[in-house]
């Protein structure tokens, strides 16, 4: 059972968002159909996560990296980004009003909320919001995610700027895990234009080979994921080696062990990649170590990993 369906509160889910400067029935965060958000997907975010300490109360995993990131975002986009500075104060707000003290997610967006054109300047409007969020079932019952290989592509950063966490940059990823779940598939992963491994709809995908942990470069169209970073560092830490690489499909469905993660999926163990089953499943020592490391700190339970979060925002290619 996760944290938070062990606690009352998950069931009840928490009804306030923080939208435009107030706190709101989730219901009324809203914006107009005309807005530049809505006509042309100009509406950039982050999920963060809130984890309960096991000394109690909750702490945002992770945020100063989430929030520069979100700062990277507004300014590729075009929006003001100061309001990202409120944002801490907003999420101890809504902790505070829902008296929130279990495992949570909580997205925080920067939107084109004024009506406009497709040349006009965007107003930035901040809406903050808090879910319930346990653990998905891979790691709650130790499923494994059947993999596929889409045919469908990330942009190259020629087409749209991959460190942008924008919504429009999602409605091909979309088509794309639609697609794999009809096929039969739990999820997939997309590929650059030159036919690579690139990362899946909404988490980065990682491979084990031996004792190297390996995932796609910055380059290989992929979002500069806070996970991703912390997992490469955490897994130095721990005496593997880590790096970015090409990955082609044959060298993914080769590989020890697979996960993807991110921050709303955490860890999803990959159980077979195009219909093939992975020779170190249902085992997958190295990954058990990442996801065991990882849950001692975002409980408190052990000091977070030192990470070079130039990673995340760009700044490194
Ligand atoms: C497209 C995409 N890639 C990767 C990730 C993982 O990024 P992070 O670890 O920063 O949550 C996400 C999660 O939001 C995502 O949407």
């Amino acid at each position: 059972m996760s944290a938070s369906s062990a606690n009352g509160q998950a069931a009840e889910g928490w009804p306030l968002a923080h939208h435009r400067g107030a706190l709101v029935p989730k219901g009324q965060a809203t914006l107009p159909m005309g807005s530049i958000a809505l006509r042309y997907g100009v509406s950039v975010f982050e999920g963060i996560r809130l984890y309960r300490k096991a000394s109690g109360g909750v702490t945002p995993w992770l945020l100063a990296p989430h929030l520069d990131r979100l700062r990277n975002s507004c300014r590729l986009m075009g929006l003001d980004d100061l309001c990202c500075d409120d944002v801490p104060a907003i999420i101890d707000e809504l902790v505070a009003a829902q008296a929130i003290d279990a495992d949570g997610y909580v997205r925080v967006a920067v939107s084109a909320a004024n009506v406009g054109g497709i040349d006009e300047e965007a107003e930035a409007a901040l809406t903050v919001t808090i879910a319930p969020s346990g653990r998905k079932r891979w790691l709650a019952r130790g499923e494994g995610i059947r993999l596929g290989v889409s045919s469908w592509q990330r942009p190259s950063d020629a087409v749209f700027p991959n460190e942008a966490k924008n919504i429009s940059a999602y409605a091909g990823p979309r088509i794309a895990l639609t697609e794999a779940k009809r096929a039969g598939f739990d999820s997939c992963v997309l590929r650059t234009a030159e036919g690579l491994i690139s990362e899946a709809p909404t988490a980065t995908v990682f491979l084990v080979e031996g004792a190297t942990v390996v995932t796609p470069r910055l380059g290989d169209h992929v979002l500069p994921g806070v996970t991703r970073a912390w997992v490469l560092a955490t897994a130095r830490a721990l005496g593997y080696d880590a790096v970015a690489d090409a990955v082609t499909e044959d060298r993914l469905a080769a590989a020890d062990e697979v996960v993807l993660c991110g921050t709303g999926l955490e860890f999803g163990p990959v159980r077979s990649v195009a219909g093939m089953e992975l020779s170190g499943w249902p085992v997958c020592p190295v990954t058990t170590a990442l996801v065991d490391t990882y849950f001692d700190q975002v409980r408190g339970l052990a000091p977070p990993t030192p990470v070079d979060w130039a990673l995340t925002s760009g700044r490194v290619r």
